[in-house]
């Protein structure tokens, strides 16, 4: 419980470095075992930004918040977060950081106002601050009215918005979400999202990790795409659309055994590989500049494929990702190599 919590002495909380604010890594490395699950990890996150990691599970984000939050030691490489080298300065990085992890972080058997006083107590606040500051984190995440339950009766998304105020008590320089809307429903993640950006405009730097494209899209302005340990993409979400073409058309096939055939057929339009979602019976395909949609419904009913719905749209981040995640996901099973053991 608490575990980035440290607060070993009354000494005034160090202050950064001058100029040396957000975080800075440079070959950042994790090896369990044979598994490389980190590895050649280098990125700078310029003060009062986002930067977003993508990843499959088991890409390696929680890895990485996991050494960037001093919870984990790195194999190779380093990174200084508000100024302070996560493994030579740990315990001043905890005091500059707010952490919401993956799993909850808060206790259970208290009550969420409880919770936040107490962890405001561990980074050293007076009693009447801890409570304040405590009371104002459940206004603004609307967990006021259930301020006084016990948290194991909360619902999912409750425990997330109180495991983002206890990440927030301490007025971190520096935010990691690990995850931070998983399981919440659509109303919630779009009030998170609005409150992230205020935090952002006010200064804060957030580092968070998400499964959902559309949060990296809507938040980030930088996105690292890993995959295996492996840093795969790295850009502006603008930039990495650009990257994979602008265009896509969806073609919705009523047959599922012609979806090879499919897409086959809309080769020609192609830029790059058409892509198969068999549960869906959809072909995504990358399409040249300037094919017309015409064109490609003539050619599938040339062709004998019944099409129940073609439509053209921008790419997104999702296709983004299948386009730079597919190939490794299915090429490599494992990143590991017997010479990487030290
Ligand atoms: N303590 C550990 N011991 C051994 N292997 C580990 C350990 N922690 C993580 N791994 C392995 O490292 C790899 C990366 O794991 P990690 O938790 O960083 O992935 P992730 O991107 O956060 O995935 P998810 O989306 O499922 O949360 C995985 O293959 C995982 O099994
Ligand atoms: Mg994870």
């Amino acid at each position: 419980m608490y575990e980035t919590l440290v607060r070993d002495t009354d000494q005034p909380v160090p202050q950064p470095p001058v100029g040396s604010g957000g975080v800075h890594v440079t070959g950042l490395g994790k090896r369990f075992g044979d598994l490389w699950a980190l590895r050649n990890f280098s990125i700078t996150v310029t003060p009062g930004t986002v930067l977003g990691l993508l990843g499959h599970n088991g890409a390696g984000k929680t890895t990485a918040i996991r050494i960037l939050t001093t919870l984990s030691q790195p194999t190779e490489g380093r990174a200084t977060v508000a100024g302070f080298d996560v493994v030579r300065d740990a315990a001043t990085v905890r005091q500059h950081i707010g952490v919401a992890s993956q799993q909850a972080t808060v206790d259970g058997l208290m009550s969420a106002r409880l919770n936040l006083q107490t962890i405001g107590r561990l980074y050293g606040m007076p009693r009447r601050e801890a409570r304040e500051r405590g009371d104002a984190l459940l206004e603004q995440l609307d967990l006021t009215s259930f301020a006084d339950g016990l948290v194991r009766t909360y619902s999912g998304g409750m425990r997330r918005r109180l495991d983002l105020a206890a990440s927030l008590m301490n007025r971190p320089a520096v935010l990691f979400l690990d995850e931070p809307t998983t399981g919440l429903d659509p109303l919630s993640r779009s009030s998170l999202w609005d409150m992230l950006r205020d935090l952002v405009s006010e200064g804060t730097t957030v580092i968070l990790t998400t499964q959902y494209l559309e949060e990296a899209d809507q938040l980030a302005d930088d996105i690292v795409v890993l995959d295996h340990g492996e840093t795969v993409a790295h850009g502006t979400p603008q930039d990495l659309k650009s990257r994979i073409g602008e265009q896509r058309l969806d073609v919705h096939i009523s047959d599922i055994t012609q979806l090879v055939a499919a897409q086959q057929t809309l080769l020609p339009y192609a830029d790059s590989e058409p892509i198969i979602d068999e549960a869906e019976c959809v072909i995504t395909v990358p399409i040249k500049p300037g094919t017309r949609i015409v064109d490609v419904v003539r050619t599938l009913d040339d062709a004998g494929i019944d099409a129940i719905d073609v439509a053209r749209r921008e790419a997104t981040l999702d296709d983004v990702f299948v386009a730079l995640t597919h190939k490794t996901q299915t090429e490599r099973p494992n990143n590991a190599s017997p010479q990487e053991q030290s």
